[in-house]
């Protein structure tokens, strides 16, 4: 079974949702750590409740970057982390943490990337944008994590039409609801399934159905 560690910073509702998609069998995996950068944030406290192990590693904390690399790295080696599912995760991830795990380190972003991304496109700022910008479509995009904010290969995406929404929050809630639908299909998917990068594009082998 591949062990996991959940990335989150802040709700979690995608890490609840991930752990439940364990206890019913969709995914055949265990989150064996979550990392949080907030000590304070709601998903620490219930990972703690059900007894997940939790390491707190804030960036901004350390006065040496390459020490906080270093107890990242101990940290994922001593939990055997094999893959990360990063689920509203605020802080970059480092360059020695992305060569350990070369195409292991997935992101789930609320927008149809290339679209609504990059640095500062979190949480309801993405929707608002959207709901700004007139899109009548939105989606999900779950991507490969490189060095930059949200620039990583495409595994999956979804569209969600969002012709009648008249809030982000409509928008915000459309698409988490899809969110929640997705992420473990796509994650069971990439654990199962032979799958190869060219460039930005992730072809799966022809055997093995779409996400
Ligand atoms: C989700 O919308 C996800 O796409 C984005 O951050 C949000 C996290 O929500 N990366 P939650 O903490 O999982 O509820």
């Amino acid at each position: 079974m591949t062990t996991i560690a959940v990335f989150a910073s802040g709700r979690g509702s995608n890490f609840m949702n991930l752990y439940q998609a364990i206890q019913e069998g969709q995914l055949t995996a265990t989150i064996g750590l979550v990392v949080s950068n907030n000590p304070g944030a709601p998903v620490v406290q219930t990972a703690r409740s059900w007894n997940i192990p939790v390491r707190v590693l804030s960036p901004t904390r350390y006065t040496d970057p390459q020490q906080y690399e270093t107890d990242l790295l101990h940290t994922l080696a001593e939990f055997h982390i094999e893959w990360i599912a990063l689920a509203g995760y605020m802080k970059k991830i480092p360059a020695s943490v992305i060569r350990q795990f070369p195409n292991r380190i997935v992101n789930i972003h609320p927008a149809l990337l290339p679209a609504f991304g990059g640095k500062g496109m979190y949480g309801m700022h993405v929707h608002e944008a959207v709901f700004q910008s007139g899109a009548q479509v939105t989606g999900v995009t779950i991507h490969f994590v490189n060095e930059e904010y949200d620039q990583g290969a495409i595994i999956f995406q979804e569209p969600v039409v969002i012709r009648e929404c008249r809030s982000p929050e409509e928008i915000a809630e459309k698409v988490l609801a899809v969110e929640h639908q997705v992420y473990p299909r796509v994650l069971q998917q990439l654990l199962t399934h032979p799958f190869e990068v060219v460039g930005k594009r992730v072809y799966f082998n022809q055997e093995s159905e779409t996400p």
